[in-house]
Order: C-alpha cells, then structure tokens, then sequence
C-alpha cells in the first residue's frame, strides 16, 4: 500500500464524506509545483481553487504572517488595528470610491454579509443566475442556480428568482421594483468557467439601478488580478453597489471581504452582523503582503500572459472545442462528457486540474507560474487530453 493510498483510507474513516474520496494526499508544495506523500511532483493548475495566486510557501506571505503572529495575531472586534485599518483603507483604494468593508474568513461568508445588506434595504426579493455559484451556507445557497446543491436543503431564502446568464430579456423580467439585490459573478467559476458578455455587465448594471437594486458582483473566484485586472468587472466598464471578494485576497490565509459602497456603506449598523475571526490582525497581514506582491511583481500582467500561453498550448489540443475565460482563469469545452477522467489522466501525469463540471476542465493555476511551469503543465494536460480523447 502507498502513503497515498494508506492516507486515503485512514482520511476517509474520519472525516466526514462531503467532497467524496479525494484522490491525492498533499505534503508540500513550492511556487506552482506540489508533491505528494509519495515524493511525486505536480504542476498546480488549480492554485487550490483559485486561492494560492501567489503559489505555496511564498516568503512574502510567510514573513508577514510570522510577523503578524510574533506581534498581535488575532483580537476581539472591539479592538481596532493597522494591518485591518490598511487592507481596508487599501481595497477601497482599488476600488476608487468611497465605501466601507466588512472582513470574514470565507466566499460563502461575504455572501450572507450581502444578503443581510439587501434585506437591510427594506426590500426581500432577490434576483439571481442559474448555474451561478455562491456558497454552501443556507443563504448563500439560497441565491445559487445550481439545484443539485441546493435541493436537499429546502426551504431556502424565499423570494429568489433565477434567470439564464447573459440573457437581458430574462433579467428584466426578473428583476423588479421588489427586488432588493442582483447577485452576479463576472465570469462563473464552478458553472462552468463561463463569462458574462460586457453587454451583459452593462445591462444588469443599468436594470439595477432603474428598480433601485443593489448590484452585488460576487468577485470570490475572479478578484484579485485573477482575470488581468484588480476585479473582472472593471473589464467591463461597470461599478458594483456591493464587491464580494475572498479565496485569492489571503493567497491560502482564511479572510473574505464584502465592500459596500457609496451610499450603501453604512446600512449595516451598530449590531446587525459580526464574526470573531474575520480579518484578524494575521489575516490582514496576508492580505496585505498578497495585494503588494500583485503590484510589486506586475501579476496583472503575467496573469494575460497566462492566458495567452494557456490558450495557444490549448486551443487545437485533442478534444478541446472552446477555449473560454480571462487571465489565469480558462475553462476547456470539451467534445463530450468527460472531463472527469481527464482530471484523473492529468493527476496521473503530474499536473492538477478540476472539473466542474462533465465537459468543462477549469484552470486556475497561481499567477507565479513561471514559463517552465507552464511548458511542463500544458505539454502534461495535452497529453492527457489526447488520451481521454481516444480512448
Ligand atoms: C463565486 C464564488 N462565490 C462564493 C464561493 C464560496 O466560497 P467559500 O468556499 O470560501 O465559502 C465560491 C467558491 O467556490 C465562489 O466561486
């Protein structure tokens, strides 16, 4: 028996079965390469789901970690302090308007924050996209379009409507002067790595604002330089009532951020939402030294670079009949239902890939790849695109 297998067996026997058998036992992992408890060595192209933007173990987030925790890791939120007061004062920056954030640890968190902002409007309804993805807690569940998650789970949030993505006849139908909030993600990560149309973002924007809707753009999987901008939406021209980011902000480090802006700011008052841990002192330090290193070493700009060589090494690979996405997050249409088995063709040929869905191959590998990284992750997938295809 390997240490992989042995690994496996003793995980599954005490941990509970949510995410099915997992099919590797992880030790460590350097820049965009893993290794397994067997020694073997993978390319990641899944940055654990678009969080390690600056891959693993990198010095600038250990050394501000270390710092953090040697000096005032965590406090009560009737405390104040810098690295918080920083992030904040720094992702509003990005932004370029005035708001105020509010930090959790998590994507599904910062949804709940924006729904109990939408109900803080007086209004119940929301207004929502199918194959959307926003969280597994039951409210962000609620304004997810994918019932296969959200079924077993009845009742939900009532109230929601759903309708098709880039589709601005449907939405107009959807959303109305009831409707408190519109909840979108630039691009739909676990639908299916599947982007909105600028026409569309425009759209949504302006029947947002003509039912008085909050625009909600669920930036947890797209944020932070994912796509080649700071945020996907601004591709597209448009501003957010509300940004929700979490996964890349913390590289690995636990922390989400729900930005409410202009004068949505302060509708979440004195008392009316809370979490013990969210954007501790050492979570805000991460964040921090992840926001200075996508400036400092130009990682907007290698994530188009990403795309580009993604998409040339791609596009006319085995299979492959649509290449779609932004930056450092590409999805692989496939010619049929089986993107699975080449999610296990790569793991066996060293480089880590996800599908989210039967015909769709997510990539979403760290923005430190380096060229050799990339030569040796595409020549891998290419292969096991060809042996999937035959087969
Ligand atoms: C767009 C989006 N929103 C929310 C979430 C939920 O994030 P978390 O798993 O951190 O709760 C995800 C996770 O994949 C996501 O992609």
């Amino acid at each position: 028996m390997t240490n992989t297998e042995l690994g496996i067996e003793r995980w599954q026997h005490s941990i509970m079965n949510n995410y099915g058998t997992p099919a590797i036992v992880l030790e460590r992992g350097q820049g965009a390469r893993v290794w397994d408890v067997d020694g073997r060595e993978y390319v990641d192209f899944l940055a654990g789901i678009a969080v390690n933007i600056l891959g693993h173990a990198h010095p600038a987030i250990i050394e501000a970690v270390t710092k953090q925790l040697s000096t005032l890791g965590h406090v009560s939120n009737f405390a104040a302090h810098k690295p918080g007061l920083e992030l904040a004062e720094r992702l509003l920056a990005l932004v370029g308007q005035p708001g105020k954030v509010f930090f959790c640890n998590s994507g599904a968190e910062v949804n709940e924050t924006a729904i109990k902002i939408a109900r803080l409007t007086g209004k119940t309804h929301i207004a929502s996209l199918e194959h959307s993805f926003h969280g597994r807690t039951m409210g962000a569940l609620s304004v997810t379009g994918q019932p296969k998650k959200y079924e077993p789970f009845r009742p939900l949030l009532p109230g929601i409507t759903f309708s098709e993505p880039n589709d601005i006849e449907g939405l107009r139908t959807s959303i109305t002067p009831e409707t408190s909030a519109f909840w979108i993600e630039p691009i739909q990560g676990e639908g299916g790595v599947l982007p909105m149309t600028c026409e569309f973002m425009q759209a949504s924007r302006e029947i947002c604002t003509d039912n008085n809707a909050l625009f909600v753009v669920d930036e947890v999987q797209t944020g932070i330089a994912r796509t080649g901008k700071w945020f996907a939406y601004q591709h597209s021209n448009v501003e957010p009532d509300i940004l929700l980011l979490a996964k890349g902000l913390g590289g690995g480090v636990p922390i989400g951020a729900c930005i409410a802006l202009g004068e949505h700011a302060d509708l979440l008052g004195q008392g009316t939402h809370g979490s013990t841990f969210g954007g501790n002192p050492m979570s805000s330090a991460a964040a921090l030294a992840v926001l200075r290193i996508v400036e400092e070493d130009n990682l907007m700009d290698r994530a188009l670079e990403i795309e580009k060589a993604l998409r040339s090494g791609l596009e006319n690979a085995p299979g492959v009949v649509d290449v779609r996405g932004a930056g450092a997050m590409i999805g692989l249409k496939l010619a049929g239902d089986y993107s699975v088995a080449v999610e296990r063709r790569a793991r066996e040929l060293g480089v880590i890939i996800n599908a989210p869905n039967p015909e769709i191959i997510r990539l979403v590998p760290p923005l430190v790849l380096t060229d050799e990284d990339l030569r040796v992750g595409i020549d891998r997938l290419v292969q096991a695109l060809g042996d999937c295809a035959q087969s």
